[in-house]
């Protein structure tokens, strides 16, 4: 998730100008900058690694003298930080500039057979590409529209482009599939980018700019055609009434809010990571004699999701441990044949880092997940993912834990495909499942006025307990940590089997207990735990299957999720009305959830 804009003005000078809107784009991504334009007839890009503060003092990215102009602000997914792969990307003559925000899954093939024709490329981006093919299409194409139109036709993915070049300098053309891209209209100029908040000082009419179409941006007039055929398409701006901060928010009260809506949407990137990345992974997992997963907090808890799949799926056992644990316990045991997997969304955790340093240090091959490329955690892996959710405001993670336990799904999936363990018919089935996810959650998402509902209901209570069986005992404990984490309350959470074993003796007339109970191979048992409860008094709250008919009978709220979701891939879903029940219960108690007590985002102090 980076953040792109461009502008075309009357008069003036669009370097600050731009600036300014990358400034308010700097929550999409903010490891590298760039601006670019056409200066007397040469494109003259400016663009470094670093927060744009830092380029800007040191590059001085704002002094464009010039009326059109693009700009990117970077949340690597291909190629860790650096100038070379900062935005823009120009060709090999310098004829064209790209800024891209997107993931393009086919760039190495294009690539391939672009430098097969001689083109020479500059970084390790998926972006580059789009700069080398307009240039190849310019070599028969007489407008630069069309030119854009045959590379794009070429690119499979999710991408929101804008595009200069010396053969048209009045204009900028940007492109949108599956990647956010607004346009903006006033008298003084014309305006594209990731997301509104960027122009909206200059300009509240919008143009929107839906999948497959492109606009041709000029100081005085905006064009909207089809990519496929080039038919024109006219659409009248509308305003928005919204400043600056409920823009950033995109309308949502919070962070937190807006980034569990954005599952589906980041759930779809973090599917595109390319296959041979699974691959690679699963091909080092496949030689290791031991397997321990390493993480902390809502990582922890994908990884616990993660060790059932590895067992049941891909026949293998993986040891996950709280990253402050592993020394102490296990580095008597780790040796060349093993491999950690350390998961950590910011990348730059303390503890597991000094894990994987150790783990390291006794020759231990170590493989990498995070949503920060780049991070310290990218740079000791062996080999590493990206999850590719973009930044994550809310300090509570929400859609990096989704990601975390997709991609981890899907490099169990790969390991499983490696050593046969599972029938092909099963394995389609998964991965088919897995495409489906981002839709699920998107109806998943429906229920949130049920959950606020029952936020209402119980939001005075002074505990919760969340229960859940085989994989969703990861699920329960990461509704019970949103909860804790935002709402202060001391929750507890369990396997529910252990509930006979100790903590059944808190549960008392009117005490919530939240189940996670899917119709898998566990809930005949989990049945039992209800009524267990239920017999103390409980309230049972229970999110179950969409024809689920015995637990709804004992519960007294019932949160249904969409048909088909199948067992293994249940945590990405059931976690979401949690997430939506400790927001809610939050904002019900006056707190911030961006930002709750004593907690920050990236915990890098042990
Ligand atoms: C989760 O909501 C918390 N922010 C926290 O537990 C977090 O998951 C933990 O600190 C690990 O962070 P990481 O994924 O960046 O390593």
């Amino acid at each position: 998730m980076c953040g792109i804009a461009g502008i075309a003005l009357k008069s003036g000078e669009v370097g600050p100008i731009i600036y300014e809107c990358l400034k308010r784009l700097e929550y999409r991504g903010y490891d590298s900058v760039g601006e670019a334009a056409v200066i007397n007839g040469k494109i003259v890009v400016k663009k470094d690694k670093g927060k744009i503060d830092e380029v800007e003092s040191k590059l001085k990215i704002s002094s464009l003298p010039a009326l059109v102009g693009i700009g990117h602000t970077r949340w690597a997914t291909h190629g860790a930080p650096s100038a070379e792969n900062a935005h823009p990307h120009t060709d090999c003559k310098g004829t064209v500039a790209v800024v891209h925000n997107g993931i393009i899954e086919n760039f190495m093939q294009l690539r391939q057979e672009l430098e097969n024709t001689g083109h020479t490329f500059k970084s390790r981006t998926d972006s580059e590409v789009v700069a080398h093919l307009v240039e190849e299409y310019l070599k028969t194409e007489n407008e630069f529209v069309d030119a854009v139109r045959k590379a794009v036709k070429r690119l499979i993915g999710a991408y929101a482009l804008a595009l200069i070049s010396t053969t048209a300098p009045e204009q900028i053309i940007c492109v949108r599939k599956e990647s956010p891209l607004v346009l903006g209209t006033s008298k003084t100029g014309n305006y594209c980018a990731s997301d509104i908040p960027a122009f909206l000082p200059m300009t509240n009419q919008i143009i929107l700019l839906e999948d497959d179409e492109l606009a041709v941006l000029t100081a005085d007039r905006i064009s909207i055609r089809r990519v496929d055929d080039g038919e024109l398409i006219v659409r009248e701006p509308f305003s928005v009434n919204w400043n600056v901060e409920t823009a950033v928010k995109t309308g949502y009260a919070h962070f937190m809010l807006k980034e569990i809506h954005e599952q589906p949407a980041s759930l779809r990137d973090a599917i595109r990571t390319h296959p041979i990345y699974m691959d690679l992974m699963a091909l080092t997992l496949n030689k290791a004699k031991k397997i321990f997963l390493i993480a902390c907090g809502t990582s922890y808890h994908a990884s616990l999701a993660a060790a059932y799949l590895f067992a049941n799926l891909a026949r293998v056992q993986v040891t996950p441990v709280v990253a402050s644990e592993f020394i102490d316990n296990y580095a008597a045991l780790i040796d060349p044949d093993t491999v950690v997997l350390a998961i950590s969304q910011s990348g730059e955790t303390a503890d597991t880092l000094s894990a994987v340093r150790s783990a390291r240090d006794r020759g231990a091959t170590i493989l990498g997940i995070s949503n920060s490329i780049g991070s310290t955690l990218t740079r000791l892996s062996d080999v590493y993912i990206g999850q590719n959710s973009g930044p994550e405001m809310g300090v509570a993670a929400t859609k990096t834990f989704t990601a975390q336990v997709t991609v981890l799904t899907k490099i169990v999936l790969a390991l499983a495909r490696k050593r046969q363990a599972l029938r092909t018919t099963e394995l389609e089935a998964l991965e088919s499942g897995i495409a489906q996810l981002p839709d699920w959650i998107s109806e998943t998402l429906l229920q949130e006025e049920t959950v606020k509902r029952i936020a209402e209901k119980y939001g005075e209570n002074a505990s919760f307990c969340y229960l859940g069986r085989g994989i969703n005992v990861a699920t329960a404990l990461e509704g019970r940590l949103k909860l804790l984490e935002l709402s202060y309350l001391p929750a507890i959470a369990y396997p529910a089997g252990e509930s006979k074993h100790g903590f059944i003796s808190v549960i008392e007339d009117g005490y919530p207990v939240v189940f996670v109970a899917p119709k898998d191979e566990t809930h005949s048992k989990i049945i039992g735990n209800v009524m267990e409860m239920k017999a103390r008094g409980a309230k049972i709250i229970s999110i179950v299957d969409w024809d689920d008919e015995e637990i709804p009978k004992l519960s007294d709220e019932v949160i249904r999720l969409p048909p088909g979701i199948p067992a293994a891939l249940s945590p990405a879903a059931y976690i979401v009305p949690l997430q939506f029940l400790a927001y809610y219960i939050a904002v019900r108690k006056g707190y911030d959830p961006d930002f709750p007590r004593n907690l920050a985002k990236s915990v890098t102090v042990h």
